[in-house]
């Protein structure tokens, strides 16, 4: 555990729910199921949900929100992390006429005051600006981020999907605490370009998304590319006696910066699959094997 990660932040836990697949966007869960699983999420320790506005086409807020207060569990029991910043076109987004980013004022606060609204709280524990935008104006940013934070509605701020140097620009505003980025044995990149050393530079909480590639390591079997990656993995896999799931989150879970994975299924064992690999351990050689693996060819 880095240095005092956790005291600078509401405490998070090590796996995060991600819930973009829970409603219309993946799993179509009705009330009573998605109830069921935010507190099989919670009984399990897994206390911390990650939405964005814009999951299920801007409905997968309000369907977790009311979800939550048909649960026994208690806001103050759980964290709950949001995006904004992505307008996407959809049924219940007429006005956009082509997909972008908005970064402004304007648009931040009537995000929050939407999500807040959908998810049936006061506050967010952390806001993540979605997507790095061409346009954004960091002065302007950090004035938002400020004053939400003054008017109590979100306790924390972070970025998704910036580079260093657009997480830096930030920076220099406004102490933004975390980074969250797609990181997985089929997405090394966040190794290799900085991300993860720019979060330790930092002290960003490193959030990871996609662990286990959104699930095309286990369906992708037309994608030869993809199948050459498995076949390669499962090597490994086979020789230490893991699963390929197993595999996927001990290689994020062994990042001595402490990666928190974020979990996107909707199903309660597979969730669970992620926590039980915080009970396993990986030898910095083994990590390699992986690396070598997902590569396909040894480092230099
Ligand atoms: N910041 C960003 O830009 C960004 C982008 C994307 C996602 N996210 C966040 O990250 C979270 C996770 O993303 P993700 O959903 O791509 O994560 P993931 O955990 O890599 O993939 C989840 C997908 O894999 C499937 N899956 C899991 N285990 C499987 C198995 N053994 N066999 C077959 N399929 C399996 C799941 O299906 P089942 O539901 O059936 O298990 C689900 O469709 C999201 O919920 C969201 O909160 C953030």
């Amino acid at each position: 555990m880095p240095k005092d990660i956790q005291g600078r932040f509401p405490s998070f836990s090590r796996i995060i729910a991600g819930v973009m697949n829970w409603g219309t966007w993946g799993a179509k869960l009705s009330k009573a199921e998605m109830a069921t699983l935010i507190s099989q999420c919670v009984e399990n320790g897994i206390t911390t949900f990650d939405h964005a506005d814009i999951y299920g086409g801007y409905t997968t807020e309000a369907e977790f929100g009311k979800a939550l207060k048909q649960s026994a569990v208690k806001r103050e029991k759980i964290q709950l992390i949001s995006k904004c910043g992505i307008c996407y076109p959809c049924k219940d987004r007429p006005e956009y006429t082509i997909k972008h980013y908005n970064t402004s004022r304007d648009h931040i606060i009537k995000s929050v005051d939407r999500t807040l609204q959908n998810l049936k709280t006061d506050y967010l524990d952390l806001l993540l600006l979605h997507r790095p935008s061409p346009l954004m104006f960091a002065e302007e940013i950090a004035d938002t981020l400020q004053s939400l934070k003054e008017m109590g509605k979100v306790r924390s701020f972070g970025v998704s999907n910036f580079n260093p140097g657009q997480a830096d620009l930030i920076l220099s505003k406004y102490p933004i605490v975390a980074n969250q980025v797609e990181a997985s044995l089929l997405h090394l990149d966040p190794f290799f370009n900085g991300c993860i050393d720019h979060c330790q530079c930092n002290e960003l909480l490193p959030l990871i998304w996609s662990p286990l590639a959104g699930g095309k390591l286990f369906h992708d079997q037309d994608n030869p590319e993809i199948e050459n990656k498995k076949q390669r993995l499962l090597a490994v896999c086979n020789k230490y006696d893991w699963t390929l799931t197993e595999a996927s989150y001990l290689f994020l879970l062994h990042h001595p910066y402490t990666l928190y994975p974020v979990v996107g299924s909707s199903k309660i064992d597979r969730i669970k699959m992620a926590k039980a690999a915080l009970d396993k351990s990986l030898t910095d050689s083994q990590w390699f094997e992986l690396l070598e693996a997902a590569r396909g060819y040894k480092v230099a």
